[in-house]
């Protein structure tokens, strides 16, 4: 395989959740989680348009950040590995080993750690300035491959649910639904759809990180609304949250994990029971992937 265009079809399954089933509403997931054992999850189509940008201005593999369970660091350097091209990954806090972090060494990553604070600046305009002038032949991608090259991969979601609509003998559908980190997916799937069908974004960040306006930024005003589905902060988990979970993968027949998956489920159950929804609605929940991650709660 030479790229990320080759990997293959996101398949749309339809799901039995007994809280949904009871609102009258039916739900179908599409399964990014199932396009490759490693370079999964919504994180494909981000660095798709991050990988091509690089080719055509001569670079040689890219650079990013995240933390030490990073879904976006381990999909970019598996498709590093796979592809052939450089990876350099800059962590959060100071050197540890996790399962993540394993398999990014595996993979050939070349890793940085940057301490708390130096993490903390990647914010700042002239974040990028020493990590270039160290490789010049590696093109920077934003924290979780947000911004606007990763927006490519909308067209190609929808695109790939609506071609998979008449298996489940579906006409049309009524909305989207999906996790947001940076927001970025979120936004692909808004410019795409360009109003036809409205998105939902379960926030797994606290509203006020920026997202909203990073959305704002990538797809305009419309076409979409962002809910509060953090449950006290990124990467705060609960007991609840995990038996819902459990109980949502059984049902489901498909793996899930706490941070995105499992909290934008839980929002959306939330909003069938305050009947968000009419009856008869029929929503396209996207799996974003991130299984790699269950590893960091003993999954
Ligand atoms: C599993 C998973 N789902 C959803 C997201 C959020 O995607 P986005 O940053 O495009 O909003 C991420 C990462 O950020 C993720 O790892």
């Amino acid at each position: 395989m030479a790229d990320f265009a080759e990997l293959p079809r996101a398949p749309l399954q339809p799901v039995a959740l007994d809280w949904a089933l009871a609102a009258g509403i039916e739900l179908a997931v599409l399964r990014l989680d199932l396009i490759d054992p490693l370079i999964c999850g919504n994180k494909s189509y981000k660095l798709a348009g991050y990988w091509q940008q690089a080719q055509k201005i001569g670079a040689r593999g890219l650079i990013s950040l995240g933390g030490d369970h990073s879904n976006h660091l381990h999909a970019l350097a598996a498709a590093g590995q796979r592809f052939g091209f450089s990876t350099v990954g800059l962590l959060r806090g100071e050197p540890h080993e996790t399962p993540t972090v394993k398999d990014l060494q595996a993979f050939g990553m070349q890793l940085h750690w940057l301490g708390y604070s130096g993490y903390r600046a990647r914010h700042r305009t002239d974040f990028w300035a020493p990590w270039q002038a160290l490789y010049p032949q590696l093109m920077p991608v934003p924290e979780g491959g947000g911004g606007h090259l990763g927006l490519v991969g909308g067209a190609v979601l929808v695109e790939q649910a609506r071609a998979q609509l008449a298996t489940l003998g579906w006409g049309d559908y009524a909305a989207w639904w999906l996790a947001c980190g940076t927001g970025t997916t979120l936004a692909s799937l808004v410019c795409a759809e360009e109003g036809a069908h409205p998105v939902y974004g379960a926030l797994a960040v606290p509203m006020n990180h920026g997202v909203p306006e990073q959305v704002a930024a990538l797809a305009g005003p419309e076409g979409y609304e962002l809910l509060d589905a953090c449950r006290g902060g990124f990467g705060k988990v609960d007991d609840a949250l995990i038996a819902f979970m459990v109980d949502c993968e059984r049902q489901m027949g498909m793996l899930l994990e706490p941070l995105y998956t499992a909290k934008a489920l839980w929002a959306l159950r939330e909003e069938i029971l305050e009947e968000r929804f009419a009856r008869g609605s029929r929503l396209i929940f996207v799996h974003t992937g991130g299984l790699q991650g269950r590893r960091g709660f003993g999954l």
